[in-house]
């Protein structure tokens, strides 16, 4: 593992060029909380928050700049995910960071490519950095009523992840609007290391 060159006042800068005022707003809100929850669960703090800066570093691009990244970097792309190009901007942000910000660190990578749906194997950092983007302070506007699960990531983030899965089907469901297929295997796998009988 190789720590992100520059520091913290260092990546803020460059974010601050190339993010949206709003995403960067949301990256270090997210940035804070991140660090809050590693220090609960055993994560290198600074880890979390770099991770948790640099996880939306491709939101800015349209769906034709993100379909067009996924080819020129061999992305795979679900039928899902060529329907909502934006589901792309983790795995396409990942790779951003590998060939341009010189990022090494696999696990941050994995966990900014895990983002948006979750994936199969996350690790604490990727859990941390997908908590921590659904449950930043602004998210409130949006959903209201995210502290009992605030208090549960504090405590158990498995638990808060299947509550976090759970919400965002039923807003698809809801809504009529596809369910990604990288969300249904993530939940399915994380059901999977928990549980220990379905009774
Ligand atoms: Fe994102
Ligand atoms: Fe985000």
């Amino acid at each position: 593992m190789t720590e992100i060159s520059g520091t913290v006042a260092e990546i803020h800068a460059r974010l601050a060029r190339e993010l949206l005022p709003e995403t960067l707003g949301h990256v270090k809100r997210t940035a804070e909380l991140a660090r809050q929850l590693a220090v609960d669960h055993g994560v290198d703090p600074d880890r979390a928050e770099r991770g948790a800066l640099l996880h939306d570093v491709a939101d800015r691009y349209s769906d034709v700049e993100l379909l067009g990244f996924a080819e020129q970097f061999n992305i795979p792309v679900s039928l899902t995910e060529a329907r909502i190009p934006k589901l792309l901007h983790g795995a396409v942000g990942a790779e951003i960071l590998r060939r341009e910000w010189g990022v090494t660190d696999d696990e941050l990578l994995d966990a900014v490519r895990d983002h948006i749906t979750g994936g199969t194997t996350m690790g604490r950092l990727a859990k941390v950095i997908f908590v921590a983007d659904k449950l930043e302070p602004a998210r409130d506007r949006h959903y209201g009523g995210l502290d009992p699960i605030r208090e549960l990531a504090m405590r158990d983030l498995d638990a808060a992840m299947l509550k976090l899965y759970a919400w965002r089907m039923s807003d698809l469901v809801g809504a009529s609007r596809p369910i990604d297929e990288r969300l249904v295997h993530a939940r399915n796998a994380l059901i999977e290391r928990t549980r220990t009988s379905w009774g």
